[in-house]
């Protein structure tokens, strides 16, 4: 047995049953707490209700060792060290994640908190959304159930936030071998214990604070969601135009070498910055929407592509100027669209001068390591213009506006820059 930490498990379903599955086969004496008594019964027959490669016979070996299934919450927390809420999180009526099942589990384990041991943790597994933890579970834990809550030292209990990434039909799998593991938490307190638990999976440990791991879940869900979204709408814009061959389309695109290597390529492209720029994406990009409205197909997420390559411009300029003095003297580091390149077509920074200048900062200093005779050339600009880095940065309020390598420093050194390439 794996030290002495107990884990109870709350909901058996294809997140839950897996995770205990997972924990009892790395050593952990796990409990698995399940209230629909005919799953509970199915499974205390050693009958797992769902097919998961592998589960049903890791359960087979762990059933009644380290695996233990009830439907009776005393024997499920009594000792026990950290509780996993593996609990549906459904679409709500007006599309909203339906909370209230975590917030039963939660209230059926604080009326049984003092069977658990001291200062257990409390980890929800299931996908809530950012700020979940931080505005509806501690506040209901603290306010509602009188349950002291992610409070220093004398707190009840910790809650921290754990997103499971597996995915079903490799499920058992996945949670063996997870590429990463993220924990939200708020409190350096409960790291350990979950460190420990989690040692054995030799998987990198990401901690982040609470909202960081509930929104790293959504990022991840609606990247894909996005993706295929985005799949969908080139296949009905090739139909539109015709004589496209759709399936051969997508086989040759998936042969671009950025989505292979680690990190694949692509990775650079998703990315939060300043919007994309360069010669070819944004007129590329109108272009094929234009195509398609030509041939009645309105691309909705093309036109979307482009509308917020306008709105991160606009977002930006509103948090400067509401940040930043209007005498202050603004550095603007980068004017090539992209590192390692002195392109400048339709390069992002030349637009955010312009509107830094409309906007009533006169005094813009602008630095590039290639790029600068050719923005000057370009963009007839009232700026000044650094021959060097230092200079270009002393006394001012830095922006990174193209992600240079050798600003990558600057970024790490100082917390109040405006990196809106993200680095
Ligand atoms: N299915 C996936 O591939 C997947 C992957 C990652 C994350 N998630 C998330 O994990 C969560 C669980 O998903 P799932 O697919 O395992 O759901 P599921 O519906 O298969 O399982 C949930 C289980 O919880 C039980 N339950 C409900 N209230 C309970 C309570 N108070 N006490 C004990 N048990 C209770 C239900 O009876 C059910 O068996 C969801 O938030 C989901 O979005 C799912």
């Amino acid at each position: 047995m794996n030290n002495q930490i107990k884990i109870t498990i709350f909901g058996l379903g294809f997140v839950g049953l897996t995770t205990a599955v997972g924990f009892a086969k790395k050593g952990f004496q796990t409990y698995g707490y399940e209230i629909l008594p005919q799953k509970v019964e199915q499974l205390q027959n050693a009958k797992i209700p769902f097919y998961e490669e592998g589960l049903q016979e890791a359960f087979n070996e762990v059933y009644k060792q380290t695996l233990f299934i009830t439907n009776d919450i005393l024997q499920a927390l009594k000792d026990s060290d950290v509780i996993f809420y593996c609990i549906g999180t459904p679409m709500g009526e007006d599309g909203s994640a339906d909370l209230s099942y975590i917030l039963q589990a939660l209230e059926q384990t604080a009326k049984n908190i003092h069977l658990c041991k001291k200062q257990p943790i409390l980890v929800i597994k299931s996908t809530v959304p950012p700020s979940s933890c931080n505005e509806c579970f501690v506040p209901f834990l603290n306010n509602k159930l009188g349950i002291k809550t992610n409070q220093d030292s004398d707190s009840l209990v910790f809650l921290v936030n754990n997103p499971e990434f597996l995915r079903e039909g490799s499920a058992y799998k996945d949670f063996m071998h997870p590429d990463r593991i993220v924990i939200g938490t708020s409190n350096a307190k409960e790291i350990e214990k979950i460190k420990q638990i989690y040692t054995p999976f030799n998987a990198p440990i990401f901690f982040s604070t609470l909202n960081t791991a509930e929104f790293i879940k959504y990022l991840s869900n609606t990247m894909l969601a996005v993706n295929i979204s985005f799949a969908n709408e080139m296949s009905m814009i090739a139909q539109n135009i015709g004589d496209i061959d759709i399936k051969k389309s997508f086989e040759i695109l998936h042969q671009d070498k950025r989505f292979y290597g680690n990190p694949a390529g692509i990775a650079s492209y998703i990315y939060p910055g300043l919007g994309f720029g360069g010669y070819c994406l944004p007129k590329d990009t109108l272009a094929l929407h234009k195509k398609a409205k030509e041939k009645s197909f309105n691309a909705r997420m093309l036109q979307s592509a482009l509308k917020i390559n306008d709105d991160i411009l606009e977002f930006y300029i509103q948090k400067i100027t509401s940040e930043v003095s209007k005498d202050s003297k603004l550095c603007i580091l980068g004017l090539s669209f992209k590192p390692n390149s002195d392109d400048v077509r339709d390069s992002k920074s030349a637009t955010l001068i312009k509107k830094l200048i409309q906007a009533g900062y006169n005094n813009i200093t602008a630095y590039d390591p290639m790029a600068i005779e050719v923005f000057k050339n370009t963009y007839n600009l009232n700026i000044n213009y650094a021959q060097t880095l230092q200079e270009a940065i002393k006394d001012s309020v830095i922006i990174i506006a193209t992600a240079w390598e050798e600003f990558k420093e600057i970024s790490n050194q100082n917390n109040s820059i405006y990196n809106l390439r993200f680095m």
